[in-house]
């Protein structure tokens, strides 16, 4: 009588289960570090805007400083998304037939703001202001990433309360010098960072109350 011998897929199926249950522990733990983090789930936050505005053709190729549009970074807590006028400075030249540009040559005619979607956005509760960070010196490039090699905006950074604590518990290596305040791709020199902290006198709070007012 022949001896019953299980097929060959099965050893295969064996393999498979045993896999699946030691590895479920790995997998899990990879799952929650990297996968379902806060983190994780919100760094390349994109949503779509009403124009294809190009930071990577106006700031990046065109060489525009981030200043001529975030007008108020340096000296209020809003960085100030740039009315349609500051676009028709060039754009009743430039590209001034454009149907990508109707929204902002509507805006413009009626005095109206454009509808551009949030991309950066912290809850209510949390008070953050530009002008206390950008004055430290802390490039925007730490905070949002290669703004310049962006065609459509997306957030960089995961803005939870850790990312924001681990910068106000040891910003040196996060400063720069102020001319290098917009730069992109910067990278400070040796002891820069400890210069900038003691001639702006540099010592971010960490109380509660600096951030939940
Ligand atoms: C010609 C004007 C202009 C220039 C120059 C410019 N921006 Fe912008 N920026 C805008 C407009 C318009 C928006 C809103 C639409 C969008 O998100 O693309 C915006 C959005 C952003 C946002 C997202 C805002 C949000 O909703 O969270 C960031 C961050 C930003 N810009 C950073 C920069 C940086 C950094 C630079 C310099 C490297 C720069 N910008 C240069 C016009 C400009
Ligand atoms: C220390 C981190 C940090 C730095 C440095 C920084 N930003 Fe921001 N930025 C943020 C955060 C956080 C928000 C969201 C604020 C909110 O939701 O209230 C934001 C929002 C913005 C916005 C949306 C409008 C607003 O003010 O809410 C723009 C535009 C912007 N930043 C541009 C810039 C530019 C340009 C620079 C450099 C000159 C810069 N940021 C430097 C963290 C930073
Ligand atoms: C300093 C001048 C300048 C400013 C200010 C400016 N742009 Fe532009 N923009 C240009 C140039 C130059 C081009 C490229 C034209 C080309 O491709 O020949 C362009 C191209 C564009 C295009 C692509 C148009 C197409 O049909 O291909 C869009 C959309 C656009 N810009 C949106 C904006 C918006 C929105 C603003 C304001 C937030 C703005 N621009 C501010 C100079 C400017
Ligand atoms: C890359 C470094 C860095 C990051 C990231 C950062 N901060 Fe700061 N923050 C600083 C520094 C440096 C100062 C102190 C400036 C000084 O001492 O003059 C500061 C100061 C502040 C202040 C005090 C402003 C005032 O005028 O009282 C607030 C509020 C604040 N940060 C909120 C936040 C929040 C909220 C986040 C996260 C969303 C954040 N910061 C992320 C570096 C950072
Ligand atoms: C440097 C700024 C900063 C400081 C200081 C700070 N927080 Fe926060 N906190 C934040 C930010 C940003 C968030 C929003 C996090 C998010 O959206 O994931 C937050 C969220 C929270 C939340 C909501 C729950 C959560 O985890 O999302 C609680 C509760 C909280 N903070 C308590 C505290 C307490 C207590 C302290 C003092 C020990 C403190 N925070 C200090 C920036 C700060």
């Amino acid at each position: 009588m022949p001896r019953f011998t299980f097929p060959e897929w099965t050893e295969t199926l064996k393999k498979w289960i045993n896999l699946l249950v030691l590895g479920a522990p790995v997998y899990l733990v990879a799952l929650v570090a990297y996968g379902v983090t806060p983190e994780a789930i919100r760094i390349g936050y994109q949503p779509d805007q009403p124009v294809p505005y190009s930071h990577a053709l106006h700031a990046g190729e065109l060489g525009m400083d981030c200043r001529y549009c975030h007008s108020t970074v340096e000296r209020a807590g809003k960085a100030a998304i740039p009315p349609a006028s500051v676009c028709m400075n060039c754009h009743t030249q430039v590209k001034k037939e454009s149907d990508l540009l109707l929204p902002i040559r509507a805006a413009y005619a009626e005095d109206q703001p454009v509808h551009w979607t949030r991309v950066t956005d912290l809850p209510d509760y949390v008070y953050f202001n530009h002008s206390a960070h950008v004055n430290a010196t802390i490039g925007c490039e730490t905070c949002h990433g290669r703004v310049d090699q962006m065609v459509k905006v997306f957030q960089a950074k995961s803005l939870t309360m850790t990312w924001c604590m681990d910068c106000h518990r040891n910003p040196e290596p996060n400063l720069r010098k102020a001319e290098a305040l917009t730069v992109m791709g910067y990278q400070p020199g040796a002891g820069e960072g400890a210069a900038v902290m003691k001639a702006n006198n540099v010592n971010p709070p960490t109380n509660c109350s600096t951030c939940h007012r």
